[in-house]
């Protein structure tokens, strides 16, 4: 059977799954009776996801704004930007367990949840944005770090006087050349080179099957973590890790999960990673896998709360995720270099 969406009355204390030790922080959202379930609305006008290095001073203001106005909304608005950081935080640190299954953690990464639950995390996001702003076409930027161009942290994230800042990052890495190795190289070539070669085995040539690219299945009764899709595993951990700060006491905020969502750039990050599942899914001649989607009923009808930009509390389901042009986004096309890439 599929895992059901949490319990939020139940909701408890979450680890630190760095160190294993218990967080001395709530990351419960706030509780409601009233949960509707959530109908895509129709369409009207697509949002389109920009690259983040090729935004507009005028995109770059209004975003600025948006994060802004999340940070100053009460406390124990779940529209609240710490608010939204902590979703991450019950659904990855442990704080949820699975309904009707005693004490057995919900988690939902290292699995086949974590495109899903990720696109519907960004989508209400981004649909509170467009709220506090008065703008329901604003769309997240995503972090093109697939592209050379795009392989640094981009600029906008770096003005200590935004928004957008987080001081919790690693000082070294602030400009340089991603490494979506982690190989500690340091010469910026042989790094581009390498991440290049990286996005090509993940997105085109190291999967067999589906699940090589999503994650494994994870259904009602599972322990978590049945292993992760390859695109999680490689290139999405190597910028958490990256951006993550050294001279905080668990890698906070970027690199550990309870506080990644804290940073504002972790939403950037993640609209690439679920632009690459986008890409997989429509526009990858040369991948070998000829199943690109997974059409297990455990699969999609696993089912997610979250708030909505209405803060109505809402029961979502994988179904409705696996298009995100049904779901009112494209994103900006770039060229992709990685695609026929032979080292
Ligand atoms: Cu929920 Cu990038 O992690």
């Amino acid at each position: 059977n599929p895992i059901k969406a949490p319990e939020l009355d139940k909701c408890g204390v979450a680890t630190n799954l760095n160190t294993g030790d218990k967080l001395d922080m709530n990351c419960c959202p706030p509780i409601s009776e009233n949960i509707v379930d959530y109908q895509l609305p129709p369409v009207f006008q697509m949002k389109v996801r920009p690259s983040a290095h090729r935004v507009s001073p005028e995109y770059i203001f209004k975003y600025n704004m948006a994060i802004e106005r999340m940070k100053r909304l009460p406390k124990d608005d779940p529209r609240n930007f710490m608010q939204q950081a902590n979703i991450h935080c019950a659904y990855c640190n442990g704080a949820y367990d699975q309904p009707g299954q005693g004490t057995l953690d919900l988690q939902v990464h290292n699995s086949w949840l974590f495109f899903p639950f990720h696109r519907w995390y960004l989508y209400f996001y981004e649909r509170i944005m467009g709220r506090l702003i008065g703008d329901p076409t604003f769309a997240l930027p995503f972090w093109n770090w697939d592209n050379p161009k795009g392989m640094t942290i981009p600029p906008m994230f770096l003005d200590p006087k935004s928004a957008l800042y987080d001081s919790k990052r690693n000082q070294n890495n602030l400009k340089a050349v991603l490494d979506l190795g982690m190989t500690g190289n340091k010469d910026p070539l042989q790094v581009v080179s390498n991440n290049l070669t990286i996005m090509h085995t993940e997105m085109v040539r190291g999967n067999a099957n589906v699940y090589d690219f999503m994650g494994k299945p994870y259904r009602e009764g599972d322990k978590v973590d049945p292993g992760p899709g390859s695109a999680e595993r490689g290139s999405h951990t190597a910028v958490h890790v990256f951006v993550g700060d050294p001279r905080e006491p668990s890698g906070e905020d970027l690199g550990n999960f309870y506080s990644a969502g804290r940073d504002p750039l972790f939403y950037c990050h993640h609209a690439n990673v679920d632009r690459m599942w986008t890409l997989w899914k429509y526009f990858l001649p040369s991948n070998k896998v000829p199943e690109r989607t997974i059409t297990e009923p455990d699969f999609l009808n696993t089912s997610f709360l979250f708030y909505d930009e209405n803060a109505q509390l809402v029961r979502v389901m994988v179904k409705d995720c696996v298009d995100n042009l049904r779901m009112g986004y494209d994103f900006e096309r770039i060229d992709l270099p990685w695609l026929d890439y032979r080292p």
